[in-house]
């Protein structure tokens, strides 16, 4: 069948028209960032977010149904992000959604923004087997999460405060380098020495296993060398690098740790910061033992999707649209009173030591 997927939770308005069923494809995305609009400011501006994605949206899915060579009559199931998100901009997506679908009696699929970043990782690799270990690494999110089977999902440890792709991004802005941050960070790592500086991973004081990453934040722009560096000069790539290499570190021993003691069979890292080309040289190099991005040690497999399924994007709406649309019959997909969330809607769990 072909689903259309829509995706507005952020500062990507994105749809895709993706088959599945006995073909599993995605046929068409089209994608318009908002990032320039957003890029004066340094982070994402709501107002002008929702009001970007409500220019739109029309006009990326008439461009996908004709790049397709179909109409609204092909279409079998629309899938939608939920939330977590901008309210404001979900709403534009889930309104939308809904027009579409009651003028032409299609069932909507809801799904988590969170789970479908977990999804793509399946668009490229369908066989990937549970029990597995999801990092979820983004500018709004770092969590861990366990999975038994698609639909049980289990937070092993989330972040107390910024996500890591947040991190690099209020870095990149307070030394004026541009937004997002995290691809301007990237570029510069391999200018700088990674060893030269080194930081401390945080540990929760209550013995909790999640995350911080504010720290970071604060030891990087206040560290005691920062005032005598030229942003651009070798001290502040040094500084740079060595930031990266340490975070990326501290989200490898947590994984690791996590992966070890559950005993999964695959082991998936997605999500925006999931493009970083250290982060996924350091995975590879210890979970997969290869330089591919999909390989096996230990008896775990790594997947990372490709870069254009690690960022926001409707293929990995439209793929978990489809996968809970199959595996929830009985839902009313016509529910009249669905509406969207803000916050990531996955239940704290056991403490994972
Ligand atoms: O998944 P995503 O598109 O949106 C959210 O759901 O948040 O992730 C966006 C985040 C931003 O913080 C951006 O700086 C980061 O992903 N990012 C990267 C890279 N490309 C995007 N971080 C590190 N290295 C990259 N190459
Ligand atoms: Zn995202």
């Amino acid at each position: 069948m072909y689903v259309l997927g829509i995706e507005s939770s952020c500062d990507e308005t994105a749809v895709a028209l993706v088959e599945r069923g006995e073909q599993n494809r995605v046929v068409d995305e089209q994608i318009k960032s908002q990032i320039s609009l957003h890029a004066k400011y340094g982070g994402v501006v709501p107002e002008i977010a929702s009001r970007n994605h409500y220019e739109v949206i029309d006009h990326l899915t008439s461009e996908v149904l004709k790049n397709a060579g179909l109409t609204m009559g092909d279409i079998e199931l629309i899938a939608l992000t939920q939330g977590p998100g901008l309210i404001g901009s979900l709403l534009i997506g889930l309104s939308f959604a809904r027009g579409l679908a009651f003028t032409n009696r299609i069932p909507v699929s809801p799904v988590d923004h969170i789970a479908a970043h977990i999804e793509s990782s399946f668009i490229e690799n369908p066989g990937i087997e549970y029990p597995l270990v999801a990092l979820v690494v983004s500018g709004g999110h770092t969590t861990l999460f366990y999975q038994e089977s698609k639909f049980e999902t289990e937070i092993i440890a989330k972040t107390r405060d910024d996500a890591v792709g947040e991190v690099m991004d209020k870095i990149a802005k307070f030394f004026g380098l541009g937004y997002p941050g995290g691809p301007i960070l990237d570029k510069m790592y391999s200018g700088g020495n990674p060893r030269r500086y080194s930081f401390t991973a945080p540990r929760m004081s209550d013995g909790s296993n999640d995350f911080s990453f504010s720290g970071y934040k604060t030891a990087v722009i206040r560290h005691p060398e920062v005032k005598g560096m030229v942003v651009g000069g070798q001290d502040f790539n040094d500084l740079v690098s060595s930031f990266l290499y340490s975070v990326v570190g501290y989200l490898l021993e947590k994984t690791r740790a996590a992966v070890e003691e559950k005993k999964v069979r695959s082991l998936i890292v997605s999500g925006g910061v999931s493009r970083n080309s250290l982060l996924r040289q350091m995975f590879t190099d210890t979970f997969a033992g290869s330089s591919s991005d999909s390989g096996s040690d230990k008896g775990i497999k790594l997947y990372m999707p490709s870069p254009r399924f690690c960022t926001d994007n409707a293929a990995m709406v439209a793929w978990l649209g489809y996968e809970k649309y199959r595996a929830f019959p009985g839902v009313d997909y016509f529910d009249p009173s669905l509406n969207v969330y803000s916050r990531a809607l996955f239940k704290e769990s056991k403490r994972h030591r």
